[in-house]
């Protein structure tokens, strides 16, 4: 394949990307998004806050203009995100116990229903881990320490077609005691019957030249317990070719790894701007680390 997506059409994955729906228009933005991915994020707009910002008043707009245009253009669109610690409704932070718990419940059941059978995934519960591995603290772990697997349920039910997924950062490195918090929740997920599809690896790389030698052994071992697996946030130190080659080659070295989500296109598109961190300069211009993607998608 000759574009990102075309290569990893050859087997069978996809390669997204995310956009806040400023981009909506940035002709050079938009040039490259239609090229070269067939899967897209939206950055902010299907948050909590932007989607509920009042009790039980749902705005759809913004995640709607970002879910046309990938559609239009032949993109799937995954959800990103359903319950989470921060960008929360404003409202949410004067409610707590089981008023916050009944909160999530509708903001899940009405977000869903307006996305039902829409998109590929959603990222149902966003980084409810700390990193020594036990649950962050949070007003939504304070109202019981059963909120993600009634948010799994709840999606579940909202729209049975949709793959659930759990989506976290630093928990690439196989041996780190947050990846095995989130390891360990899923498996007992798995083992009793709590709905949940995927985990998400955010994939947002610092420092050093070389990626945890062990993330391909985290990528099989999350799969080997019945979930697929994606890395939904990818961004890289100074898009460090090495770092960009091997964690592409892990996904692809793991069957069960269904694709590869950069957060942004362009430099001046990321969170991380002054780390130079994705794979298309501020001229729109390909960098050394798309080819190193490129090839390794192409190998596979
Ligand atoms: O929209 C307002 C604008 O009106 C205002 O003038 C400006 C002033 O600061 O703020 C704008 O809102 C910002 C928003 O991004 C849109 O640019 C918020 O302050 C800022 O906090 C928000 O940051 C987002 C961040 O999540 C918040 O948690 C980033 O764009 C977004 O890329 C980032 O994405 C997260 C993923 O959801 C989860 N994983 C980590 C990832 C990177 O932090």
């Amino acid at each position: 394949g000759t574009t990102l997506k075309a290569a990893a059409e050859r087997s069978g994955r996809y390669f997204g990307a995310a956009m806040g729906g400023d981009r909506l228009s940035d002709s050079g933005f938009l040039a490259i998004a239609n090229r070269e991915f067939d899967m897209m994020t939206a950055v902010n707009e299907m948050k909590p806050d932007a989607t509920e910002p009042n009790q039980g008043q749902f705005d759809f707009r913004a995640g709607d203009a970002i879910y046309n245009w990938a559609v239009q253009h032949g993109m799937r669109v995954r959800g990103h995100t359903l319950a989470w610690h921060a960008q929360q409704p404003r409202f949410w932070g004067s409610l707590s116990g089981s008023s916050l718990r009944t909160a999530m419940i509708n903001h899940i059941n009405g977000v869903m229903a307006h996305y039902r059978g829409k998109l590929a995934a959603w990222d149902v519960v966003n980084e409810a881990f700390a990193e020594n591995g036990s649950r962050r603290s949070s007003n939504l772990q304070s109202t019981g320490n059963d909120w993600i697997e009634v948010a799994f349920r709840t999606a579940r039910a909202a729209d049975p077609g949709v793959k659930l997924c759990y989506n976290d950062y630093n928990i690439e490195n196989w041996t780190y005691a947050k990846t095995q918090g989130v390891y360990n929740m899923i498996r007992d997920f798995k083992a009793r019957g709590v709905p949940i599809d995927c985990v998400g690896l955010q994939t947002h790389f610092t420092g050093g030249s070389s990626l945890p030698g062990n993330f391909e052994q985290t990528l099989s071992s999350f799969a080997a317990l019945g979930v697929d697996v994606a890395l939904t946030e990818a961004d890289v130190t100074n898009a460090s070719t090495s770092q960009y080659q091997g964690l592409t080659r892990a996904c692809m070295n793991v069957p069960r790894c269904i694709g590869i989500t950069t957060w942004g296109i362009r430099d001046s598109d990321s969170w991380r701007g002054n780390e130079n961190p994705l794979l298309f300069d501020r001229n729109s211009s390909p960098k050394a680390a798309y080819s190193s993607v490129l090839n390794a998608l192409n190998a596979a």
